[in-house]
């Protein structure tokens, strides 16, 4: 027989952890965005040390900073890497949580991208968000569904571009849904674009199937319910041609594409140089735009852990030497 006190005894376990949380020896704000990680711990984050693992992990994190911050150059735009609220997780971890991006077992268009802006010079500076077609960031939270976050902003984007409203649709639906994929065990951009390009799914508003962080049962509307479908999707691959990829952007709208993310857990800031292969995508986000006016051109991307992350809940990518796989695999989304 089991003893019955035993559930209140883990209870009991559970919140003096929680409470005795802070981490011992550890002065705010002496490492860099160590203010601003305690920020976003107030915005409902697990603050980062809650067990002995989470300590080691923690601890790990913060020589995992130093080295990575000392690759910054003199001039002020290398990224900097500190604490936040994924430094309670060691390396695995995380990669198991949120980097659940997977190849595509399709292959990538390489034609010709054919638009009206390809003889035209590219602007110095272009971001969507500027023209109010970019929806707010969201939060994949524990399930590892970017590949249909990504995808979904990408075709909101695409309807508000062509004049229709700018509304959140529902990334659950695409999570449920889409069967060539594996809902928040991970999935693919290529191939969630490929299953709503041919069954002509229509995506309904958030508030109808709204965001559940599992993977559920499909959910199907009738065929009067309103909703958007996609025409048509073409994905390339743009490296060693990131120029063209910004027209594409420019021409199509923003970008889902899929990156390096292993050395985003301590992101705080700045322009991602360094530390990011091509060729080992493991995550999927959105590009809404790019930035050349400064000495180190960059893309600006949308990512799908909430907006204490990075800046705002955005990273900075170096343009022009395909930094994290960047432009490896790249889809636009015509609705
Ligand atoms: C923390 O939040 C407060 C209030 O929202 C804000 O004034 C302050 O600038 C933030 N600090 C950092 C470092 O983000
Ligand atoms: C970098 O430094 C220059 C000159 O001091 C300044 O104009 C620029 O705004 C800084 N850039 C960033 C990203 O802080
Ligand atoms: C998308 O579907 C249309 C037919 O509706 C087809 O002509 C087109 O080739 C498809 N696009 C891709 C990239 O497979």
């Amino acid at each position: 027989m089991k003893p019955l006190g035993l559930p209140w005894l883990w209870l009991l376990w559970g919140c003096s952890c929680g409470l005795g949380s802070a981490h011992p020896g550890l002065p705010r704000g002496a490492f860099p965005g160590a203010a601003a990680a305690a920020n976003g711990s107030h915005s409902g984050h697990v603050p980062p040390q809650r067990s002995e693992k989470g300590s080691a992990a923690f601890r790990e994190s913060l020589r995992r900073h130093r080295y990575l911050n000392s690759f910054s150059s003199s001039d002020n735009s290398s990224a900097v890497y500190g604490i936040n609220q994924f430094s309670h997780l060691f390396p695995e971890e995380f990669k198991a949580i949120y980097l659940r991006s997977k190849s595509s077992e399709l292959p990538l268009c390489n034609k010709e991208v054919k638009m009206p802006t390809a003889h035209m010079p590219l602007p110095i500076r272009f971001d969507w968000r500027d023209k109010h077609v970019v929806t707010k960031v969201r939060n994949q939270q524990m399930c590892g569904g970017c590949w249909a976050f990504s995808v979904v902003g990408g075709i909101e984007s695409a309807y508000a571009i062509k004049g229709e409203s700018l509304e959140d649709l529902s990334v659950q639906q695409v999570i449920d849904c889409s069967y060539n994929n594996f809902g928040c065990s991970g999935g693919s951009t290529v191939n969630a674009l490929n299953w709503l390009n041919k069954t002509h799914v229509r995506l309904v508003k958030d508030s109808e199937y709204s965001f559940k962080a599992q993977t559920g049962l499909c959910h199907y509307f009738s065929g009067s319910h309103a909703g958007v479908s996609i025409k048509d999707y073409s994905s390339y691959d743009f490296s060693d041609k990131e120029d063209e990829m910004a027209k594409a952007l420019l021409a199509y709208g923003p970008l889902a594409v899929i990156v390096d993310a292993v050395s985003w857990q301590d992101y705080l800031g700045g322009i991602i140089q360094h530390h990011c292969s091509s060729g080992e995508a493991n995550h999927a986000v959105l590009i809404t735009g790019f930035d050349k006016t400064g000495n180190t051109p960059y893309w600006i991307v949308r990512n799908s852990w909430g907006t204490s992350w990075g800046v705002d809940g955005y990273a900075f990518v170096k343009m022009g030497a395909n930094i994290c796989g960047i432009a490896d695999s790249v889809s636009a989304v015509f609705v």
